[in-house]
């Protein structure tokens, strides 16, 4: 018999996009007219994207078909009954708000709930929850489950600190914390699951204080998956009958429908508040669109409805995560240590561990990003002291990443195995040199989400210190 990789990609291929490798010497020229960030480079001088599983994933012919039948109406378009009528259905929230991607789900909510000084808890946030908080006076605060920090190949890593999160509360103060946030799949910290028993603890907890508890719920699709493959009780649910009691223990959900809802732009915020909701939709009238769009055209309304109904499908969702999982093995055979297990989206490399000589503020991930596309034409992306550390906005803290990670996003439905073992050749490759590769220092920053349009230099040998 033999040895498959993965489960085959359940989908044969219609139509291609060309990609080709660059010289190197013109690669090196790219990196420095970027000054040293990945984000400058433009995408066709790139071979093999990782950079994202957001927006960058392949559309089915269903989709395709569907777009055909957008109605463009401003007001009242059949497009938005049929997403709101599949997210009703996923979510069992009454109220369905449009919104061309997650931030602007994040600004809208955040706007409404958030008073200055607010603690907003989150298993881990994304960057841009953490910004958007920041953004209306709030502070983010990370309660992560112990087992995130070890070494341990427990399933549920994407867990929140039960523990921590009650005793923060009660130092704190219920009424200084208007919501608890769960990410799903907990992205930052691994792209790893939560568990149903600890959505429910969570629940248990924000209810007897009077507290919101919502979703950031990007990948719920690729979490509801690990639920049924790891939590006893799930193996003979469906995916959607998964999700479905998922949503029913929080108050709403905020999600970019870049990542599971397998489209390349949409998301939308779902409530059962009446007063919650009117009060975002007041608002999203004047900065994002009318409650029927809300930022988005039909076509796209109509990728997302028919898209988060496919990221439903359990075959689908064996490929997805199978993929990422022998993406995993092979890094791991090319020398690099990454975060396992391994999660729903990407790979996380732990850049600290692989390249320990580069101490956390010359940016040992940014080393390897770099080497990544100096050496194979790879884009990936910094998880750690660039895109985490700097300043608080609010308080002038200094900031400190928890980990220096890489990490290496799949594409929904984009790349196949050989890409992934491209990729690996590239990084055994840098593995037998890792240690001559140089950190970086930063000559130009902004105070939010720096690492977009951060500026550096690559150390010189006499600038380096030993980590
Ligand atoms: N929440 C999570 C968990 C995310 O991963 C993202 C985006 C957002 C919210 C914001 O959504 O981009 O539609 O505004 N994550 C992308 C990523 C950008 O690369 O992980 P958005």
């Amino acid at each position: 018999m033999q040895d498959y990789r993965h489960p085959a990609e359940p989908f044969r291929i219609k139509s291609i996009e060309s990609i080709r490798l660059l010289p190197r010497k013109e690669r090196e020229k790219i990196l420095k007219e970027a000054r040293y960030n990945i984000f400058k480079v433009k995408a066709e001088d790139i071979y093999i994207d990782l950079l994202t599983d957001s927006g960058t994933g392949a559309m089915s012919t269903d989709q395709w078909a569907a777009l055909m039948k957008g109605d463009e109406s401003y007001a009242g378009a059949r497009s938005f009954y049929r997403f709101e009528k599949t997210i009703k259905e996923i979510t069992g929230k009454k109220f369905i708000i449009p919104v061309h991607q997650g931030r602007v789900a994040e600004n809208v909510f955040f706007s409404t709930v958030l008073k200055q000084g607010d603690y907003v808890p989150n298993n881990t946030h994304f960057d841009t929850t953490r910004a958007n908080t920041q953004h209306k006076g709030g502070i983010p605060v990370d309660i992560p489950c112990p087992e995130a920090s070890t070494e341990d190949e427990v399933p549920f890593k994407g867990n929140i600190d039960t523990q921590r999160l009650i005793s923060f509360i009660e130092e704190k103060g219920p009424e200084n914390i208007p919501v608890v946030f769960m990410t799903v799949t907990n992205n930052s910290s691994g792209g790893l699951p939560v568990s149903m028993a600890n959505i429910r603890e969570t629940a248990d907890i924000c209810r007897k204080h009077g507290i919101l508890f919502f979703f950031d719920c990007a990948r719920f699709a690729e979490n509801a998956y690990f639920i049924k493959q790891s939590e006893p009780g799930y193996q003979d649910k469906t995916i959607k009958e998964i999700a479905q009691e998922m949503f029913s223990h929080v108050d709403g959900a905020l999600m970019s429908a870049k990542k599971d809802g397998l489209a390349n732009m949409g998301g939308f915020v779902a409530v059962s508040d009446e007063e919650l909701a009117r009060k975002i939709i007041e608002l999203l009238i004047v900065i994002e669109g009318f409650p029927t769009y809300g930022g988005m055209s039909g076509r796209d309304i109509e990728a997302v409805a028919a898209g988060l109904q496919e990221a439903l499908s359990e075959d689908y969702l064996a490929y997805r995560v199978g993929q990422i999982g022998y993406f995993g093995r092979i890094i791991e055979q090319a020398g690099a240590p990454i975060i396992k297990p391994t999660g729903g989206h990407a790979i996380f490399i732990d850049a600290g561990k692989y390249l320990p000589h580069i101490p956390a503020h010359q940016f040992p991930g940014q080393a390897l990003t770099i080497e990544l596309y100096r050496e194979g034409g790879i884009r990936v992306v910094e998880i750690g002291s660039l895109m985490f550390g700097g300043y608080d906005p609010n308080t002038g803290e200094k900031l400190n990443a928890i980990k220096e990670l890489v990490r290496l996003a799949v594409p929904r439905r984009v790349y196949t195995a050989s890409h992934l073992d491209y990729v690996a050749d590239a990084i055994a490759r840098i593995t037998a040199r890792k240690d001559r590769l140089r950190g970086f220092k930063i000559t130009r920053q902004a105070a939010l989400l720096r690492h977009f349009t951060i500026e550096l230099e690559q150390l010189k040998s006499e600038e380096v210190e030993v980590g």
